[in-house]
Order: C-alpha cells, then structure tokens, then sequence
C-alpha cells in the first residue's frame, strides 16, 4: 500500500511546475494554461501543503492594478476554501525583455532600479499572504562573455540589491527570510553564484547574513557534477537551509527539472535521509518539501497531475525506505565498523592544548601508520546496504 500525502507531509508545488505549459527552445506550448485556481484545488485534492508562485505566476506582467487586486483575491479565496498555505514567493526577473541582461546585475541601472521596485511590490504581497521565505533565483544574473560582466562590480550591486530588500523587510517587521538558489548555468551561459558553496560565501559577505539562507535544487548542483546531499549537508551545517527545491536531474547537461528521484535515486535516498533522520533520529529540516520540476512535455494534464503525485509518492517511499535502513542491525553494526559515529568525537581532547598534542608520543612518534593504514573502512558494504533498501531487498 503506497503512502498517502497529508498535510503533515509539507508537501509544496510551485504555480510555475504544474502550470508549465512546455514551451521550450524548440518547440511550442503543448498545453493549455492552467487556472492558479484550480491548481490549487487539485494540489489540495493530492495532499499538498501549500503552494508557492512567482509574481507573474499569478498576476501576469504589466496587469492594471484593479485586475490584480481581482486576481489576488480569487487566490485568496482558493487558499481559504482548502487550507492551503503560501510558505514561500518569489520574483521573475528572467522571463521579460528587459531582463535580458538581468534584473539585480543589469549593466543598465534604471533595470536594476526596475527589478528591486518589482521585488518590493511582490514581497508586500507574500507577506500578505503569510510567507516565510522569499527566493532568489537569479536565471538572467550573469553572462556568456567574459567581457561583458565586471563580476566583481555584479557581485556588488547584487549585495547591495539583496542588503536593500533584507533592510526593508526588518522594517516592515515582515515575518520573511531570504532564500538565494543557485544554479551553475541556464538561462544565461555562466550564472552568478552557481553553486551552494559560492552562494554561502556571498551571504557570509551581506550586512543582514542573518536573515539570508539558501535554497539549493537538486537538479542545479547536479548540472555542476556536484554531490547534492553533501551540499544540503554543508547547508546545514552553516545553518542556511531555508528552503529546498526538489526534483531529478540525470547527469551534467541542461536543467531537465525532473520528477524527484527519476534522476540519481541513490542520492535522492540519502538526501531523504539527511532531511528526515538527520542527526540521532530527529529530523535535520524542517521546512516544506517543496517540488519545483516541469512536468514533460509529452504529457497532458492528466499526465501533469499523475507527475505532481508522483513526487510526493517518491519521497514518501523513500522515507519508509530510510527509516526501515536505519531500523536495520546490520545497518547499524556496519555503520559502526565503518567508523561513521566516531567523527563526531572532537580530534583534540576536552581541555588538551597543542603542547599536549605534541607531547602524545602516541600520535605521531609510536603511531604505526603502516598498521593503522591495514585497516578496511567498509563502505562498499555500507553503500549496498542502503542500494538494497531502496531496492526493498530489504
Ligand atoms: C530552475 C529554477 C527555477 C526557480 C524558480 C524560482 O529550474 O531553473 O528552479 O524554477 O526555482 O523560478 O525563481
Ligand atoms: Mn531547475
Ligand atoms: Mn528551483
């Protein structure tokens, strides 16, 4: 019997997933819009949790203001007739021709001026409706030609553009917190900030850091060959997973945006893990479980909301399968043979100086290298184990 999705779950989508009508750079649409509306009362129907937009998702650019008032209000009405909540919201600055060259790095100021007017107007509007974060994916931020970006000037007036916002919002006293994502490349040929790594040395370099996390994509450090779980662990670590964008991605080639766990499903697994077992069996993340992947463009919208259901069965399956590996003894005694446990104690004793460490004849001058160096850590047998789970060999 295949889970089923509550509300418990956390389960997010985005307007722009299910409502993707497929255009791509080859091809035309292959289906019709689809009402936010009745997005929402479907992704109610299959368990979801919330839903999160883009502004022009659900007020398309350059709406008059008495036809966005109407159309914020049927959203509304939509979120209080099911219950579904609004935990996340962002900007497009990518789909417009004025956003050719970017909206917070535009070479063109009076852009730059455009795009924060257009983040303000849209994060008045998440705070309305009850979000806590607010993403930033810059698509459009960066280049193709090395001379056509002063990187080091970008990286300027993107600080200065999110350290504006970040102020704005402590003022307003907004409930909001800041979620950068990063993404190595597409639309623009190189992309600033492209992976987590380079996005959590920006933030360290932010006035208001501390309002600022990240929400890294599977597929995005995927594209740059990088390992996801250890980047959301790394996340973690620094306290800055804000948020989390799911989905799969096979290998290093344009950003398929892929039902979660249809690309590299051993990683989708640990990622699984990490977030629901993270450390000593509570949990490591809290935050919603939110999908942002393209349904294919061979479906129809039956086929559309059999793929939002099918996210949400993946990860829950992939939960029951990494609880059920961290129920397992042999899980556990080949963990421990591996030694896993044993990194958390600290290399140098409590109270222990450098003068004590080299003092230690047993670290360095009777350390027989040669015979520690014999051991075997096991991990192959560790990396079946959890094969095998997934598998449900197990
Ligand atoms: C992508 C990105 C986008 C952003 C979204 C939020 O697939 O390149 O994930 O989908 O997440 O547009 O701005
Ligand atoms: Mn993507
Ligand atoms: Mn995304």
């Amino acid at each position: 019997m295949a889970p089923q999705p509550t509300r418990d779950d956390k389960f997010t989508f985005g307007l722009w997933t299910v409502g993707w009508q497929a255009r791509d750079p080859f091809g035309d649409a292959t289906r019709p819009p689809l009402d936010p509306v009745e997005t929402v009362h479907r992704l109610a129907e299959l368990g979801a949790y919330g839903v999160t937009f883009h502004d022009d998702d659900l007020i398309p650019f350059g709406t008059d203001a008495p036809e966005r008032d109407r159309l914020i209000a049927r959203f509304r009405a939509a979120l209080d007739e099911t219950g579904l909540v609004v935990p996340m919201a962002t900007t497009n600055l990518f789909t417009h021709p004025v956003f050719k060259d970017g909206g917070f790095t535009s070479n063109d100021r009076s852009v730059r001026r455009f795009a924060l007017r257009k983040i303000i107007r849209n994060l008045d509007l998440a705070a309305e409706l009850g979000a806590s974060t607010y993403v930033f994916w810059g698509g459009r931020e960066g280049a193709e030609v090395d001379q056509a970006k002063d990187i080091r000037a970008a990286l300027d007036r993107y600080r200065e553009g999110i350290d504006l916002l970040a102020g704005y919002v402590k003022e307003q006293g907004y409930g909001i917190r800041f979620a950068i994502e990063p993404k190595p490349n597409e639309p623009r040929g190189d992309i600033l900030l492209p992976t987590v790594g380079h996005a959590l040395a920006f933030i360290a370099e932010l006035e208001h850091g501390d309002m600022v996390g990240l929400n890294p994509e599977v597929g995005h450090e995927q594209m740059a060959g990088l390992n996801f779980t250890a980047g959301i662990a790394q996340a973690l670590w620094a306290g800055k997973l804000f948020h989390i964008d799911l989905n799969g991605q096979r290998g290093i080639k344009y950003d398929q945006d892929l039902v979660f766990g249809h690309g590299d499903l051993l990683n989708a697994f640990s990622l699984v893990d990490l977030l629901e077992n993270g450390s000593n069996g509570s949990g490591a993340y809290e935050g919603p479980r939110h999908f942002d992947y393209k349904p294919l463009r061979t479906e129809d919208i039956d086929g559309v909301w059999a793929s939002a259901a099918a996210n949400m069965r993946t990860y829950l399956l992939l939960k029951e399968r990494a609880a059920a590996f961290r129920a397992d003894p042999e899980v556990a005694e080949a963990l421990a043979a591996s030694g896993v446990a044993d990194l958390s104690t600290p290399t140098i004793k409590p109270g222990e100086t450098i003068a004590d460490l080299v003092a230690d004849r047993s670290a360095f001058e009777d350390f027989d290298a040669d015979k520690t160096a014999e051991r075997g850590y096991g991990f192959v047998r560790l990396g079946q184990l959890a094969l095998e789970h997934v598998m449900g060999a197990r």
